[in-house]
This record gives structure tokens, sequence and C-alpha cells, in this order.
């Protein structure tokens, strides 16, 4: 089932998301949605929070278009090693939709979590995945990738956003 995916300035998205118990048919059920969700608005990731759930859980898959489907489904993911190494990368977010902007990130990330069927994996990633990685795992803690930038290129984003917002809420009248 498509879910909702919520934008800024919504508070939800502020906040930092609790650890998930047991890994069972309701969280497995979330996880589908997630996906179902993501695919539909084109996104590479999407984080429970984006959708109004304050858990610890996160879908990737940045599989292209004509590829076959990649899905990540990760529940408690915990980044246990990033590399010192860094790098400047394009990134949006569904939740601040059509806004762009470089952010540094770690090249390459380790990362533990519990599959969909509670089992612990290691996964160890680089270049774009370990991007999305990070990306969605701030969202857990609250974070959006415009807090990595300059105050003067976060209000510019936010002051965009808030124009597009008003456009389409005049559009619907
Ligand atoms: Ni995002």
């Amino acid at each position: 089932m498509k879910m909702k995916i919520l934008q800024l300035p919504n508070p939800v998205l502020r906040e930092k998301s609790k650890k998930v118990d047991v890994v069972d048919d309701n969280i497995r059920s979330v996880l589908n949605d997630m996906l179902e969700t993501m695919y539909d608005a084109n996104g590479v990731g999407l984080a429970a929070p984006q959708v109004g759930l304050l858990q610890r859980i996160v879908v990737i898959d940045i599989a292209a278009k004509e590829e076959e489907k990649q899905p990540l489904k990760m529940v408690n993911p915990k980044i246990v090693w990033s590399s010192e190494e860094k790098e400047c990368g394009s990134e949006g977010c569904l939740s601040i939709p059509n806004q762009f902007a470089p952010v540094e990130r770690s090249v390459e990330v380790h990362v533990e979590f519990l599959d969909e069927n509670g089992t612990a994996q290691k996964l160890e990633a680089k270049g774009f995945l370990a991007v999305a990685i990070q990306h969605e795992l701030d969202h857990l803690d609250g974070i959006i990738f415009i807090d990595h930038l300059s105050q003067l290129r976060k209000k510019m984003l936010l002051k965009r956003h808030e124009k597009a917002l008003k456009r389409m809420a005049l559009e619907e009248e």
C-alpha cells in the first residue's frame, strides 16, 4: 500500500526514531509499503519518518530504472565504520522535492542492520550506495541533507521549497 510522504517543514521529520524491538509481520509490511512508495516517487531511498513512522527503518534501491530491482531493507541500521576519505555529490530528498545541492559524505561505510527476517547483516558499501545509506540514516536522527550545507545555501533551498509548496496549494484551489 502506498504511503504519504511528508515534506518539510513537517516537524515529524525532525524527530529521532526509536529502535525496532522485533522484526515481525507488521514491520515486514511497513518495509514493503515503504519500497512501493519509494518506487512510485522515483526515489532511491526512503526512511520511516518520511512516512510518519518514528522507527529505525530504511529502504534503499539504487538500481537504475532499466536494471533489475535491488531492494535493500534495513531495520535498526547503524554505521560502524566510515572512511575518512570524503567526496562531494549532488543530493536531493523526497521530503524537499526538486531541490538539489552538493553534500560531502564518506566514500565508504560499513553498516550493520537486521534484515526482514530479523537476521543480523553487515554491508560494506561504496560510492552512491554509501551516500544513500548516510543520507537515509540521517533521517532516523531527524537530520535532512540540507543541514550539511552552509546556512545561506540551506535558507535558499528552503525558500525555494516554500515557494513550490505555495504554488501547489494555489493550483489545488
Ligand atoms: Ni531524504
